[in-house]
């Protein structure tokens, strides 16, 4: 599909997250100079920063075959059990969500990931036995976009930590004009700009933004992306100078006028605006304290002087002495 051909290949493809990038080539580099599978690893961060993007370079560096499952697809150990048995030497495991396994699964990878063995108990009662299987060796690759939801055991058992963090404005440009190219789409370099700076710091929504902008100037426009243009198409797309879309919106104001400012628990929220707790907590609120529109304090979050400047109203007084 489209979504697969715009994403980087090799880790010298793949824009961003430098420090990690750097780090991570030197263990593959390792691993394969001993012939070794890579050990186990964590991606963590923010949905959109390209965690299964870095576990399919990874398996293609590897030379290893990608096997692909999530932490609430796996419901049984047997459904788990399943996957390992047929895992072949060198392949990567990934699992996405990895922090929704179930605990009594999550016993099941312990053996697997630190001596490649599978220790189930098939039967029930005094019929009950324990078998142990030998896997051959793999990587697992974990996904989350909270590492503090996975049980310090699991934890432990990866070897290689990466952190995803989000995206630089000038990085977010420079995939947007990788993508423009694979699309075949001409760009200029003010509306790749104003794009990114509104991604949220994510590929995944530059992406997004991308191909729409694209729509409208195939539609109203002569099939360029010229800068007014994009500035137009976003406007219209409801996404605002800060990357802020109605959900924030929702989310500020109603943290501004119906709490006052906070603080106010997440739930309280959650229920204001009808939205889950989790995709607040997950997918809203990390973009909105990395740019200091919201504080989180032991009482609940805040609406920062910021944000109400964002939306052009006065900050209240609580905020005058210490700003
Ligand atoms: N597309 C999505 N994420 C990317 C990245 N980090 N580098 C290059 N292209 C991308």
């Amino acid at each position: 599909s489209l979504e697969q051909s715009i994403r980087p290949h090799s880790l010298d493809e793949y824009i961003g997250q430098n420090r990690m990038k750097e780090n991570l080539k030197i263990f593959i580099q390792a691993a394969k100079q001993r012939e070794e599978t890579l050990d186990h690893v964590l991606l963590f961060g923010p949905p959109g920063l390209g965690k299964t993007t870095l576990a399919s370079i990874i398996a293609r560096e590897m030379e290893g075959n990608l096997r692909i499952t999530s932490g609430p697809a796996v419901e049984r150990t047997g459904d788990l059990a399943a996957i390992l048995t047929s895992i072949e030497p060198g392949d990567i495991l990934f699992i996405d969500e990895i922090h929704r396994l179930p605990r009594a699964i999550e016993e099941v990878l312990y053996s697997a990931m630190e001596d490649f063995s599978l220790d189930i108990v098939i039967g029930k009662g005094g019929a009950a036995r324990s078998i142990r299987i030998d896997l051959p060796p793999f990587t697992l690759v974990g996904a989350t976009t909270r590492a503090g939801a996975l049980s310090a055991p699991l934890r432990d058992r990866f070897g290689v930590l990466c952190r995803l963090e989000y995206y630089q404005i000038e990085e977010l440009k420079q995939i947007i004009l990788r993508s423009a190219g694979i699309l075949n789409v001409q760009i200029a370099p003010e509306a790749a700009l104003e794009i990114a700076k509104r991604s949220r710091g994510t590929p995944r929504i530059a992406n997004r933004l991308l191909r729409r902008v694209r729509d409208y100037a195939e539609v109203k426009g002569n099939g360029r992306i010229s800068g007014p243009l994009a500035f137009e198409a976003l406007d219209r797309l409801q996404v605002d100078r800060m990357g802020l879309d109605p959900i924030d919106h929702k989310l500020l104001m109603a943290l501004i006028e119906k709490f006052r400012g906070g603080p106010v628990g997440l739930e309280a929220i959650a229920a204001t605006i009808g939205e889950e707790a989790e995709t607040i907590e997950d997918v809203y609120e990390p973009f909105l304290l990395q740019i200091g529109f919201i504080q989180r304090t032991p009482r609940g979050r805040m609406a920062t002087p910021l944000a109400y400047r964002h939306f052009q109203l006065e900050v209240p007084d609580k905020w005058k002495e210490s700003e």
